[in-house]
């Protein structure tokens, strides 16, 4: 058995599935280059039959990779097929992902059919997804309550009608490292060719124990996302797996082929775009994940680090010089660091960025790596889908608690002016922003956080806010905490606006 496991990629599918994670077709794109830059074996950008959206996504991060197979999911479904494989048609390197469940509880109550009828429902749809694409995966939905009998019958079935990947996820995040090894064990046991993949929801806290336990069973694709966002609890997070098999690799026996050096740059950013920040203990990537607070493990780093570090902050990507650059610095210090913190542009961003740069000098007198990262993932959230856009705003306090706010906003080309009052600075200027675009979204939550040290650090404002049922997320940076904000209400505006046109 090969010792390569690949990694596959489902950040803009499966963690786009968790609620308020809506990406714009830009910040999608982005998110794919930053995962072929990493090394990632397999990205799944969408469900090309869910919307018209995720097909464009599809098709356009076909275009835009450069190393990695890109794919779509389809459901069990001819029409699911040929959406697929439509948008994949461009790709030079693309796999249709189908799936059906396996479980007696999904195949009774959700699909009304029999297990016959689930055995020639896999026959058909494969060959069919074969037809158009010579890499095929197949997933048995809901594996881990599934019959090992019939999900036996169920893998031979897919092979045999031409998948070349093998998905038994764990869809509700029910199995723990012993049962869920010991099924892959089993697989590999019967098929030694094929590939196994593991798809694990962290339910129950257990997804990248789980991922881990088969792929010491013999699976040899992970299915993650990164930071772990994706449906419900979410996926195994990629940056976890694949430390772990780095640093274990004395126990695992395996590589995948990821430039760990991009883990950190690529989790704040999917965090920035999703408007799902980094809880500070997360594993790997963290802001406490390599902060040494007590005097014994202090006293201990200092003498050697491998005291009480298992691994070095640099090989995820985390630097640790925080001064970089200030006014005085030029177009090709500029480019040197962005080119040290991964994040080489074309030329068209790096003069966007560039500007910036120059701007935020004149509010900030040391920029640090924390404030580049952010600069460049402005630019990349910024643009295709701005239907209204802030131009300015003033504001003044009428007594404590009440203050009133007057908004200038460029609205489909129209300069439109409002006056309100609120309770409070942030609901004046929401309050202008609602009455100039006609929307009255409710805010769901406002989270402000600074993004470097110091007095003059920049802070990142990430807002949550419901329009009819549907959950979307904004967020914008600057060194006035008030101006974040507002911009962050006006992103997610243009969300609710891109969805309606
Ligand atoms: O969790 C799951 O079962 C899935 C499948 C569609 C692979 O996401
Ligand atoms: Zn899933």
């Amino acid at each position: 058995m090969t010792n390569r496991v690949f990694i596959f990629d489902t950040t803009l599918r499966d963690g786009e599935q968790s609620p308020g994670a809506t990406l714009t077709l830009k910040e999608k794109i982005a998110v794919a280059s930053m995962l072929d830059a990493m090394g990632i074996d397999i990205i799944e950008a969408g469900f090309a039959a869910s919307s018209e959206g995720d097909a464009q996504c599809i098709e356009a991060v076909g275009k835009a990779v450069k190393n990695a197979r890109v794919c779509s999911l389809a459901r069990a479904i001819t029409g699911d097929i040929e959406a697929a494989a439509r948008a994949l048609e461009n790709a030079p390197r693309a796999r249709i992902h189908t799936f059906v469940s396996t479980s007696d509880i999904h195949i009774e109550h959700q699909l009304r059919k029999t297990r016959d009828q689930v055995l020639e429902i896999i026959q058909k749809t494969v060959t069919l997804a074969r037809r158009y694409c010579e890499d095929v995966e197949w997933s048995a939905m809901d594996a881990t309550r599934s019959d090992m009998d019939f999900l036996m019958k169920a893998v031979s079935c897919a092979i045999e009608s031409g998948a070349k990947t093998i998905n038994l996820p764990d869809t509700v995040g029910y199995s723990v490292p012993e049962i869920y090894g010991a099924m892959f064990e089993k697989m590999t046991a019967r098929f030694p060719d094929v590939c196994f993949s593991v798809h694990c929801h962290d339910d129950l806290g257990l997804a990248a124990a789980n991922s881990l336990a088969g792929v010491r069973g013999g699976a040899r694709q992970i299915e993650c996302t990164i930071n772990g966002i994706g449906e419900r609890a979410g996926n195994a997070p990629l940056e976890e797996v694949v430390m772990a098999l780095s640093v274990r690799k004395d126990y695992f026996g395996c590589k995948t082929g990821i430039d760990a050096s991009r883990i950190y740059p690529t989790s704040r950013f999917v965090a920035a775009v999703t408007g799902f920040p980094i809880p500070k203990n997360k594993a790997i990537v963290g802001s406490n994940a390599f902060a040494h607070e007590s005097g014994i493990h202090q006293d201990g780093m200092l003498k050697n680090r491998e005291t009480y570090e298992i691994m070095r902050p640099e090989s995820v990507g985390l630097t640790r010089s925080q001064l970089v650059m200030g006014k005085h610095s030029g177009r090709a210090a500029f480019k040197s660091k962005l080119e040290e913190i991964n994040a080489a542009l074309d030329d068209e961003a790096f003069e966007a960025c560039f500007l910036a740069f120059k701007n935020l000098c004149d509010r900030k007198k040391n920029v640090t790596e924390e404030d580049l990262m952010s600069l460049v993932h402005d630019y990349h959230s910024k643009g295709s889908s701005s239907f209204v856009r802030l131009i300015n705003f003033t504001l003044a306090q009428d007594d404590e608690a009440s203050y009133t706010a007057k908004t200038i906003m460029d609205v489909d080309g129209k300069e439109k002016t409002a006056t309100a009052s609120g309770n409070g600075p942030l609901d004046a200027i929401f309050t202008c922003i609602n009455q100039s675009t006609g929307l009255s979204p409710a805010l769901d939550s406002f989270e402000a956080h600074s993004v470097s040290q110091g007095c003059d650090a920049q802070a990142e404002s990430i807002i949550v806010m419901t329009e009819q049922g549907q959950t979307y997320t904004g967020h914008a940076r600057n060194t006035d905490t008030i101006i974040a904000a507002a911009h962050a209400y006006v992103g997610a505006i243009n969300k609710i606006l891109a969805k309606g046109k």
